[in-house]
């Protein structure tokens, strides 16, 4: 995972094996790990669940890795009890943005200058029906 992030995020933002390895030792986190080189990091806390990182490896991208994840993620919340699924998102990373609004969030907050980069992060959020397959 330390990898992928690392290969997805500038170098300022990137989490090593520590970090998550902390995290994974935290209440209520979980990981999913998709063969094709992608991964999401998520936590459960009551009914809320967050997703902490998302990345899937350059050379797999836009190939239905990060949608899967991201179903497979609020499948798996849904069964630990999230009602909603919420997320952080930079204003200016695209191709997540598109991947969230199409996977039915909606931005619910802003977070002005955020990261690192001085971009904004949006709020995200959608419900989690329980029962029902998890897409948009
Ligand atoms: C965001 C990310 C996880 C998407 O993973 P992916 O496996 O490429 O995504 P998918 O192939 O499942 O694509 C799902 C949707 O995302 C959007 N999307 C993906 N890549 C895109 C791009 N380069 N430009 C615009 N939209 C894009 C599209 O809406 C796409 O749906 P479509 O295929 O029906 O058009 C990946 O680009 C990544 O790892 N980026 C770097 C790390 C990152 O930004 N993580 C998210 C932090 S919040």
């Amino acid at each position: 995972m330390a990898e992928i992030h690392r290969a997805s995020f500038p170098p300022d933002e990137a989490w090593g094996p520590d970090a998550f390895a902390l995290q994974l030792g935290l209440p209520g986190v979980f990981a999913l790990l998709d063969e094709t080189g992608g991964f999401l990091l998520a936590r459960v806390t009551m009914d809320e669940a967050e997703v902490l990182t998302l990345a899937v490896q350059p050379d797999a991208r836009q190939r239905g890795t990060g949608r899967r994840l991201l179903v497979a993620a609020m499948q798996e919340a849904g069964r630990d009890g999230a009602r909603t699924m919420f997320l952080e998102v930079s204003a200016i990373n695209n191709a997540a943005r598109n991947l969230y609004e199409t996977s039915g969030f909606r931005q619910v907050g802003l977070r002005r200058r955020y990261y690192a980069d001085g971009s904004d992060a949006l709020v995200m959020r959608r419900p989690i029906t329980s029962g029902a397959p998890a897409s948009a």
